[in-house]
């Protein structure tokens, strides 16, 4: 498990985060598929319904999301955060592009309708920033493990280069968002709230994708032990 409660990012304003969005933009990934080879039925069976669903979670327009933000951003006077959300998004949408990438490489169809994204979508809407985001480093806190274990699944470098960019690309997200965070109160029946969000969201994605985890070395145990970890740091961060 990564430890990132030490990073000097933790100590960034939404200005800094504007500026660090606009140096990750450069720096996005080309993938190489020169090496890449037809993956075995049992392989693709058991990796693709996840990576489809994490396709389209990632790629989301984040309209409604923006309308909290700015309410946010003015009611706190940070406009810049505006911004940084803006690119935020646009950066998830490239994670979503290259699994897209990937998918096209196999043959592998979008996802139209997808009954996690959906309820994710509206548990986002239930409260104002606070609540989206709140929801939205859940689903992040989630990807680090899910990225760990699917990087393990197969011996592709394109897909292995895809999941090395996307854990470089979510801690930061964890710690952004949970700088948001920080700006509320963080209560005891918060604090609970976000460990119930975590133990339901973290039951759903190992009853879904368990296969992935297990080819990637992770048991219940350590899945569950990974992702309460990531959320103590959140929760850490948040506090301060
Ligand atoms: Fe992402
Ligand atoms: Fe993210």
């Amino acid at each position: 498990m990564v430890d990132f409660t030490r990073s000097e990012m933790n100590r960034f304003s939404y200005k800094e985060w504007k500026k660090y969005f606009s140096y990750n933009d450069r720096q996005r990934l080309e993938i190489d598929f020169s090496q890449e080879e037809e993956l075995s039925q049992v392989v693709k069976k058991r990796i693709f319904p996840s990576i489809r669903e994490f396709q389209k979670g990632e790629g989301s327009d984040g309209r409604y999301l923006m309308e909290t933000v700015e309410a946010f951003a003015d009611r706190h006077k940070v406009p810049e955060y505006k911004e940084a959300m803006k690119q935020f998004i646009r950066e998830e949408n490239w994670h979503s592009a290259y699994l897209k990438k990937f998918m096209d490489f196999h043959r592998v169809q979008v996802k139209e309708n997808s009954f996690l994204d959906r309820v994710f979508r509206k548990l986002r809407r239930l409260g104002g920033v606070r609540c989206e985001v709140m929801v939205l480093v859940t689903a992040e806190m989630v990807a680090l493990t899910y990225y760990d274990a699917l990087s393990k699944n197969t011996d592709s470098a394109a897909l292995k280069s895809i999941c090395a960019q996307m854990l470089h690309d979510e801690i930061p997200h964890v710690m952004f968002q949970s700088y948001t965070l920080s700006h509320f109160e963080n209560s005891l029946p918060d604090k609970l709230m976000r460990i119930i969000l975590m133990e339901v969201t973290a039951l759903f994605v190992w009853g879904a994708f368990r296969k992935v985890y297990k080819a990637g070395g992770y048991d219940f145990g350590i899945f569950l032990k990974e992702n309460m970890g990531y959320l103590r740091q959140s929760i850490e961060l948040s506090g301060r």
